[in-house]
């Protein structure tokens, strides 16, 4: 188990992510002979580093109950910074898809709305999350409004990678491993806000 707590917090994390994630699209970019693949491979990899850092935020309060641990307290804490450094590695993957686009002209026609759906409606879920992570845009929301946007977007964006993995299965069977991880991570999220109802109802009805 990790117990080890990370040095990095606050704005000082979110800056090593984001630099990470610049750093990562540059030699994706970089590494193949052919800008267009490259930036296609860019394009992939900010998928990878949006959904492993979506994943901590969505899995941190249910793995502080079921596995409490300084690291797990500590993903808790440090969530909205990570959340943010998701919203910026997904910023920097719709950078890098109007680029891929400009180049690969055969890109957009052949998508179809139904084709763009799903990801623009996260991707509108994704900037009001962002927005409302400041004290001053989440005071005009409220705290119900908030609860509700940020419950929301967690389960929609969930099931845009859960989509987007399981439809790419076809194409390489190696999706299965996102897929399977993205539907674990939804268990454990599960799990864990039933054993915190649990030991909310113990705490208010302790045993005699
Ligand atoms: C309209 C908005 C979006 C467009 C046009 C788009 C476009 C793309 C493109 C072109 C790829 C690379 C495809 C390939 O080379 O196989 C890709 C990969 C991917 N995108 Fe997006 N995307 C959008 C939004 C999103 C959102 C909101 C999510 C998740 C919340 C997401 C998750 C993924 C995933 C999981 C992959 C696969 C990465 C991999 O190969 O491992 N995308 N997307």
């Amino acid at each position: 188990m990790i117990t080890q707590t990370p040095t990095f917090k606050g704005w000082q994390l979110f800056s090593l992510l984001a630099l990470l994630i610049l750093v990562m699209s540059a030699l994706a970019v970089a590494l193949q002979p052919d800008l267009i693949e490259g930036l296609r491979s860019a394009v992939r990899a900010t998928a990878r580093s949006s959904f492993a850092l979506f994943l901590a935020a969505f899995t941190a309060s249910a793995f502080v109950v079921l596995v409490p641990s300084s690291f797990s307290k500590a993903l808790v804490r440090e969530r909205r910074f990570i959340g943010l450094a998701f919203a910026f590695s997904h910023f920097v993957h719709a950078v890098l898809i109007y680029a891929y686009g400009q180049l690969n002209t055969e890109f957009w026609p052949v998508r179809t709305v139904i084709d763009n759906t799903p990801g623009t409606v996260a991707y509108v879920f994704i900037l009001l999350m962002a927005l409302t992570s400041f004290k001053g845009p989440a005071h005009l929301l409220g705290a119900k409004a908030w609860k509700v946007l940020h419950t929301t977007g967690m389960w929609i964006i969930v099931a845009v990678f859960a989509y987007a993995n399981f439809k790419r299965i076809p194409m390489n069977a190696w999706y299965v491993l996102p897929f399977g991880i993205t539907c674990a991570a939804i268990a454990i999220r599960l799990v864990g806000k039933l054993a915190q109802a649990n030991k909310r109802s113990q705490i208010r009805q302790p045993l005699s």
